[in-house]
């Protein structure tokens, strides 16, 4: 029996994730539910997790590689809930709002702080969950508060000093607990010089990283002192292909779906850049991309690397069939 029978309007039953997460990979979940607002979301949420039914919590998919299979979940968008609401200095948004729709308001309002976060893709309750950020600074620099559902509980205000932020993660992983709003305090900027700011990230970031490809960003976070994009770069990774998943010429730290890439594909290379890179270097890398899987689901085992791999080959240059479309996507996001 259905158990969300009675929210037939807002959820798929089987659905493919390939069309939720920036990777365009991933297995079937069992139910895909859009709930309206964020008290709908909330009810959801605690339904869901007072019958022990298995949840995962998906903003704009932008940080998540979901394994191929079938997964007997029920996956919770937050793309609906995009409430936005400025009081003086103080931006207050739920959970599914855009991040570049975030930055976009704060400009045409004059408040600045967020510009660097501008290219960064995917929903601000994914951004604070994943402390989200570059060198120029993270979504928690500029984070007061936050409104946050709890397993089995009710919805708690919070300071940004119980969320546990640190470098690309947070308390608020995985869902549990979960982000329903946050506030913003930000400082008058005048509109041009924002404009001004935010086109510098963005064009920062066109010439570094792969944005016209389906990726899910960063792969690796950097490890203490170092940089991953370096290391995989040093061990001679850049190119290195499997099936249709490649690591990226332009930035080594970037594994791109050159077009029809399952999820297995970017395990297994995920898989050997951790090894080849600790073969190296002496470091292994720690995935910031958030891996769902089943227990059952397909996982990428470490295998024996080098020229007898038949699933790993160099490849031709990075060119998108048609990047301004991918890159309109991505940006659209
Ligand atoms: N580098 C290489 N080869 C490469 C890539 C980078 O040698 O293929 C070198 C660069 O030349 C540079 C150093 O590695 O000396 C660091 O690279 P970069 O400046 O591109 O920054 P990053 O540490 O790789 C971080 C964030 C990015 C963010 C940028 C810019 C992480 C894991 N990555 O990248 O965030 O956009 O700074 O601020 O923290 C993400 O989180 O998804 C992400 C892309």
């Amino acid at each position: 029996m259905n158990p969300f029978g009675d929210l037939a309007s807002i959820t798929r039953v089987d659905e493919p994730m390939a069309a939720h997460t920036s990777f365009g990979v991933g297995g079937i979940v069992r139910y895909f539910i859009q709930p309206q607002n964020t008290e709908q979301f909330h009810l959801i949420y605690q339904r869901c997790h007072h019958a022990g039914y298995p949840i995962r919590v998906l903003g704009r998919g932008c940080n998540v590689l979901v394994a191929d299979g079938y997964h007997d979940w029920a996956v919770i968008s937050t793309r609906r809930l995009d409430r936005y609401q400025r009081t003086g200095n103080r931006v207050q948004v739920d959970a599914g709002l855009s991040l570049g729709r975030l930055v976009r308001l704060a400009e045409r309002w004059g408040l600045g702080g967020l510009e660097p976060l501008a290219g960064i893709p995917g929903s601000v309750g994914g951004a604070v969950a994943m402390n989200a950020g570059g060198r120029a600074g993270c979504i928690g620099d500029h984070l007061v508060r936050a409104r946050v559902a709890f397993p089995g509980g009710l919805a708690r205000e919070m300071d940004t000093s119980e969320l546990g932020l640190g470098y690309r993660s947070s308390y608020l992983v995985d869902g549990r607990p979960c982000l329903l709003s946050a506030t913003f305090r930000l400082e008058p900027v005048p509109t041009q010089r924002l404009e001004a700011s935010r086109k510098g990230y963005i064009q920062q970031k066109r010439e570094s990283q792969p944005m016209a490809w389906r990726s899910a960003g960063c792969i690796f976070k950097n490890p203490p002192g170092g940089s991953a994009g370096q290391l995989i770069d040093q061990a001679g990774l850049k190119g290195t292909v499997i099936g249709d998943a490649v690591v990226s010429e332009m930035h080594a730290n970037f594994i791109l779906n050159r077009g029809h890439a399952t999820a297995t594909d970017i395990l297994r290379l995920i898989d050997l850049i951790v090894e080849r890179v600790f073969d190296v270097h002496g470091v292994r890398l720690e995935p910031e991309v958030k891996i769902w899987r089943s227990e059952h689901s397909p996982a990428a085992t470490p295998q024996p690397h080098g020229k007898e791999q038949p699933w790993a080959s160099r490849t031709a240059p990075e060119s998108p069939s048609s990047t301004a479309d991918a890159l309109t996507n991505v940006l659209s996001r």
